[in-house]
């Protein structure tokens, strides 16, 4: 745990103490039905991680994207499909040193391999013409947008909601 959350805060660019208070997040979501993740390690050492979990009422990020898509005037049944039999990326990170090699595509696709959902959906940071590596990733394996400039409670900065159908390819 401490060498994954290492990892995010790297790869995030967080202030150092992050790890503490994310760690017992991180424990409850492992214990969610259908969690799942992924590592990359390159010579001993923790290069990237990726896990997420099935979606449920009464989770918080699933609630979030609920109301959000609600507030868009979604209709309550087209919600809960979009919502139901989803799989919840929730973490995907790769060191920046490592960065820039495929690794996290890599990743991407071993975690949502042979999962048994119909369809994934995530939350990345709104940026300028999605001009990183994440952007370009989801972009680059099939996600569309779900909401766009969403802010979830608590946190000031714009998300994109992005999902696709599963299987991939
Ligand atoms: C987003 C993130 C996980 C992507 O991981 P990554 O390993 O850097 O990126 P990719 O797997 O997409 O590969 C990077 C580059 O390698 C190339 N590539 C893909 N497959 C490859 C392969 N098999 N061999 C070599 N290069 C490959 C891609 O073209 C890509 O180039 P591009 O980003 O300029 O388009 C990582 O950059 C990261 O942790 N970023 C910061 C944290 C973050 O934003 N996380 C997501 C929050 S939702």
């Amino acid at each position: 745990m401490g060498e994954a959350l290492g990892v995010y805060v790297a790869a995030m660019d967080y202030p150092p103490g992050t790890e503490a208070h994310r760690a017992p997040m991180w424990a409850e979501h492992a214990l969610r039905p259908g969690w799942a993740a992924v590592a990359a390690i390159d010579a001993g050492t923790l290069v990237g991680i990726g896990y997420g979990y099935r979606s449920a009422r009464g989770q918080w990020w699933s609630e979030e994207v609920r109301t959000g898509l609600l507030a868009l005037g979604r209709p309550a049944g087209e919600t809960e499909q979009v919502l139901a039999d989803t799989f919840e990326l929730t973490e995907l990170h790769v060191h920046p040193a490592a960065q820039g090699d495929g690794l996290g595509s890599r990743l991407l696709l071993s975690l949502l391999e042979g999962r048994p959902e119909g369809r994934v959906l995530l939350s990345t940071p709104e940026v300028d013409a999605e001009g990183n590596r994440a952007w370009r990733l989801y972009r680059r394996t099939g996600f569309g947008d779900v909401l766009r400039h969403f802010r979830f409670t608590g946190d000031p900065r714009p998300f994109a909601v992005l999902g696709r159908s599963l299987p991939l390819g």
